[in-house]
């Protein structure tokens, strides 16, 4: 698989190598592999066998709950103690928690370190690894410190998807979906049917991370056209939220399909997708992710919010939609009833 070159920095697929001579080139003082708990068992020893590196290990509990500030200050004293400096380098081996925070602290020690992102979970591989952003949960606020840096490379080896739960993988999946409907029909005709299988896999992560590139090329800032990656979180955010208060929260990837079909209706109530696309894009969720019968909010729930959500201007709520299968737009309004049958047509059977 071909390596994708972004402006500042090469995410490789498996070129081990190349990765190895790059590290040793900058003749780093002191390299830290940052690790989760799980991570730690299920993929340090695969690392440890691709790269001929002397690597020191800081591990932390695994979890969104970990992604804060005392996590962060658990990994500057291991840093320090470690005898890191700013020409120190970290590996973060991990999912998006562990890129988020293994990011974030390496910017942000001694006024910005190197560090290369190494991501282990599927969503981290197609989604969190581009783009360079890096944040930390804070007052119980998703990713409200943070920043975006560049890492100095990202290496996807599929080879890490093997330990992960297949609920986790069905997780990820979904942002592999978003990326087909927004950007690029044919991919999206490629993975409407859930692939696991080994071979295709590889391929099919190597295409989104292409496609989130380059969106998040044209537009690195957020201003435009990134955010039609918001497609389907927009509801699937509020629903996420929601979920957090019932005995089985949603995976992020599954609340996002769940968005990601409300928000395919709310394409097809604005004219912008046929009735057979919108059925079409449902069919394939339904069946992938099943119909999520116990997360039927009330409006009155969902809508407030909504009202909280970043990307709203002046206080009207906006979404990245449809306007085709393989193409979309961004900042598109709705009302409240325009929303709320959106989310009815989730549930109908
Ligand atoms: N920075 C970005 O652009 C960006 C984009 C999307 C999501 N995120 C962030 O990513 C986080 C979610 O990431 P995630 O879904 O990868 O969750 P995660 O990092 O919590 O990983 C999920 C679980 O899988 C385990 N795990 C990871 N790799 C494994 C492997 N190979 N084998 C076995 N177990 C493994 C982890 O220990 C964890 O328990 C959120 O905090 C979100 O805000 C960031």
């Amino acid at each position: 698989m071909e390596i994708i070159q972004c402006a500042a920095y090469p995410i490789f697929f498996g070129q081990w190598d190349q990765l190895e001579n790059q590290i040793k080139e900058k003749e780093y003082s002191r390299i830290a592999v940052i690790a989760d708990e799980n991570t730690e068992v299920h993929c340090l020893p695969i690392l440890r066998e691709r790269l001929d590196l002397d690597l020191n290990v800081i591990v932390i509990p695994s979890g969104e709950q970990y992604k804060n500030l005392d996590t962060a200050s658990y990994i500057w004293e291991r840093m320090l103690a470690i005898g890191m400096d700013r020409l120190g380098l970290t590996l973060n081996l991990g999912g998006g928690v562990i890129g988020d925070m293994g990011g974030w602290t390496a910017s942000s020690f001694m006024r910005g370190m190197d560090f290369i992102q190494i991501p282990t979970t599927l969503l981290s591989m197609v989604d969190a690894s581009v783009g360079g952003k890096l944040g930390i949960d804070f007052y119980r606020v998703k990713n409200m410190i943070g920043l975006i840096k560049d890492p100095q490379a990202v290496m996807i080896d599929h080879e890490f998807l093997k330990t992960l739960p297949e609920e986790e993988f069905r997780s990820g999946y979904a942002e592999m979906l978003k990326h087909g409907l927004i950007r690029d029909q044919a991919y999206w005709e490629k993975v409407k049917d859930y692939k696991i299988d080994d071979a295709d896999i590889f391929s099919l992560i190597h295409s989104s991370v292409g496609i989130k590139k380059e969106v998040v090329e044209t537009d690195p800032q957020e201003r435009g056209l990134r955010k039609v990656l918001n497609f389907g979180h927009t509801l699937g955010h509020a629903i996420e939220t929601l979920s957090f208060n019932t005995d089985k929260p949603l995976l992020h990837g599954e609340a996002i399909a769940m968005g990601m079909v409300m928000e395919a209706y709310m394409s097809y109530q604005k004219e912008m997708i046929s009735q057979e696309s919108f059925q079409e894009i449902k069919a394939a969720i339904v069946d992938i992710y099943g119909l999520q019968e116990m997360y039927r909010f009330p409006i009155s729930d969902i809508m407030p919010l909504l009202r909280k959500d970043k990307k709203n201007i002046r206080g009207r709520i906006m979404f990245s939609l449809l306007n085709g299968i393989g193409t979309s737009e961004f900042n598109i309004e709705a009302t409240e009833e325009e929303i709320n049958n959106a989310v009815a047509a989730y549930f109908d059977r």
